[in-house]
């Protein structure tokens, strides 16, 4: 009996790196691993780097270092990933709109920016332990914080996709549709 061949899974490249902002809990690195394992694209989580890079969780580097200091690491990576011509999807801390020079950074032509939008009811619903997030206090400054954030979240991306009531699944569809529509993924040919 003749051996049935299966097809094998299209491979994608990205031609620009992809950037994805929002929220704490919008599920950003979710959807990031998601699309790579789905596509076969690179991915990368910022706060994982720099976890990585500094030998401490996040919390930690707030702790002992503060804000600010994090914040100069946050932005000292964030322009070496947008200099670099590897063409990756990158999920960035949800703070990364703080910074008047990231979002100048993340509006580079070079990049396209999307911003997962969500909002802190629904955040905190996805969080499964605070404890890691020292931005994420109570609910109350949560949904304030969130608020103040909206325009430059809006402001430093090519486009918003409203997560609330989809799973990280809908989200990543909607997230490859847009990047396939843009031209920014291509299926490998050949
Ligand atoms: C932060 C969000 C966190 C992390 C840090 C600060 C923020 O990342 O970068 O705790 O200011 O919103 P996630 O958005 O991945 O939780």
């Amino acid at each position: 009996m003749a051996l049935m061949e299966r097809e094998s899974a299209p491979i994608y490249d990205l031609n620009q790196n992809v950037f994805l902002i929002g929220f704490m809990g919008a599920g950003k690195s979710s959807v990031a691993r998601k699309i790579a394992r789905e596509c076969h694209v690179a991915s990368l989580d910022l706060d994982t780097f720099i976890e990585r890079r500094c030998g401490m969780p996040i919390s930690e580097i707030f702790e002992k270092h503060g804000e600010e200091k994090f914040r100069e690491i946050e932005t000292l990576t964030l322009q070496t990933f947008a200099d670099s011509d590897e063409h990756i999807i990158i999920s960035c801390g949800g703070g990364i709109v703080c910074r008047e020079r990231n979002i100048e950074i993340l509006k580079n032509t070079k990049n396209y920016t999307v911003h997962l939008k969500t909002d802190a009811d629904t955040a905190a619903r996805r969080i499964s332990d605070i404890s890691t997030r020292p931005l994420f206090n109570d609910l109350e400054s949560a949904r304030a914080r969130c608020l103040s954030r909206m325009p430059a979240y809006e402001d430093a991306a090519d486009v918003t996709i409203d997560t609330k009531g989809l799973g990280v699944y809908a989200v990543s569809q909607q997230v490859i549709y847009q990047l396939k529509g843009e031209g920014i993924l291509c299926q490998r040919r050949g």
